[in-house]
């Protein structure tokens, strides 16, 4: 569905936010935005580009209040939760905002759904890969073994790899969650908070782990954000790259255009589900820099053996299980994706 439904979309202003209204908000009776806009994202003159038909309310998700009037003004089919502190290394340093908006915001949202006598279809969670940690990785004999985070004393000592180990792909129902960051914590708690919640209420749930989304679109400010972004900065400034660890550094690229796609899926379905949305591909830091520095024609990266704290070793996905939220389409491969990345962090900056 969707078609004809009215949608509340909380962080809609953001990257996936405007993602998503420009893809679906035609068809839908309304679409209504709850947004801080918040300044690390958007700046101190806020101008979210999405399209025209789509309601803005500016406001705070933890503001029960006026979610609340919203909800009750709306009545929502359809609520797409996105509104979050999304900073993984940041969430370390500042664990109170982020359990805050993510998880205090998370039961604002459920209290305010509930002072309207009509509850919603479907509710749409776009949680994260974060949730895995450092996920599950193959000793020699074949075993599966889920080695705790990164020590910091492991990581001075330039000690990436959990020796002798393998990292596997994630799947969701099947890897165990266990996060490494605050981030990724907020965010399962999001899920089990909404998963209780819904069951209890009788709505369907969809949740969606993303994996590293990039594109055009994402907060090209935001530093503790899209590191696709920040590389292409640097680039573009004829700067060699820096890369982190010894550049072995796996992740999963899907590109936004992917994303709208699967989360309009799981949005039509009434179907409760826990999906993994990636590429399905691992790509290497290094990779993905060396392809960056390419189409900007800046020297090669520089591999510098520095780290973050609480940053996990390897995060990809293994797609088959959640092949129907891409609807029979291939996702799309870095080297095309980071070129339209480019281009558009181009035109903005000779504008
Ligand atoms: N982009 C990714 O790689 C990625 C990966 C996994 C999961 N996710 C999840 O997808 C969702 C959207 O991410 P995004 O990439 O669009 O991020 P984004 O930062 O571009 O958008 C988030 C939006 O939420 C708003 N917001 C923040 N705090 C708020 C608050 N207290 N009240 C109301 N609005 C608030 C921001 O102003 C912003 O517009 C988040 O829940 C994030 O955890 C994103």
């Amino acid at each position: 569905m969707i078609h004809n439904e009215r949608v509340l979309v909380t962080g809609g202003a953001g990257f996936i936010g405007t993602g998503l209204a420009r893809a679906f908000a035609e068809e839908a009776a309304r679409w209504v935005v709850v947004d801080s806009l918040l300044p690390q994202v958007h700046g101190q003159d806020a101008t979210p580009d999405l399209p025209s038909g789509v309601e803005l309310v500016r406001g705070d998700v933890r503001d029960v209040d006026l979610l609340g009037s919203v909800v009750r003004d709306l009545v929502p089919d359809v609520v797409i939760h996105l509104a979050a502190e999304t900073g993984t290394g940041q969430s370390l340093d500042l664990p109170r905002r982020h359990a805050d908006v993510n998880v205090t915001g998370t039961a604002a949202l459920m209290e305010a759904l509930d002072t309207t006598m009509s509850l919603p279809r479907r509710v749409v969670l776009t949680s994260s890969r974060a949730v895995y940690g450092e996920g599950a990785w193959c000793d020699s004999q074949g075993r599966t073994r889920t080695p705790p985070g990164r020590s910091p004393e492991m990581l001075e000592r330039g000690e990436w790899d959990y020796p002798g180990l393998t990292s596997l792909a994630s799947r969701a129902g099947t890897t165990p969650a266990a996060p490494c960051n605050v981030y990724g914590a907020t965010k399962l708690a999001q899920e089990h908070m909404l998963s209780a919640w819904t069951i209890a209420r009788g709505v369907s749930l969809g949740a969606a782990r993303l994996q590293n989304v990039y594109g055009p679109g994402q907060s090209p400010i935001n530093p503790y954000t899209g590191i696709t972004t920040l590389f292409f900065r640097l680039a573009w400034q004829g700067k060699s790259i820096p890369v982190y660890e010894d550049g072995k550094i796996i992740r999963d690229f899907v590109l936004i255009d992917d994303v709208v796609r699967a989360v309009g899926e799981v949005a039509r379905s009434d179907q409760a589900c826990l999906v993994d949305v990636g590429s399905g591909v691992a790509s290497s830091i290094h990779d993905a820099a060396r392809e960056i520095a390419r189409i900007a024609g800046a020297p090669e990266p520089t591999v510098t053996g520095q780290f973050r704290l609480g940053d996990v070793r390897s995060a990809h996905v293994d797609m088959e299980p959640s092949q129907w939220v891409l609807a029979g389409t291939p996702a799309t491969g870095l080297r095309s994706g980071l070129t339209a990345l480019g281009e558009w962090m181009r035109e903005r900056a000779d504008a």
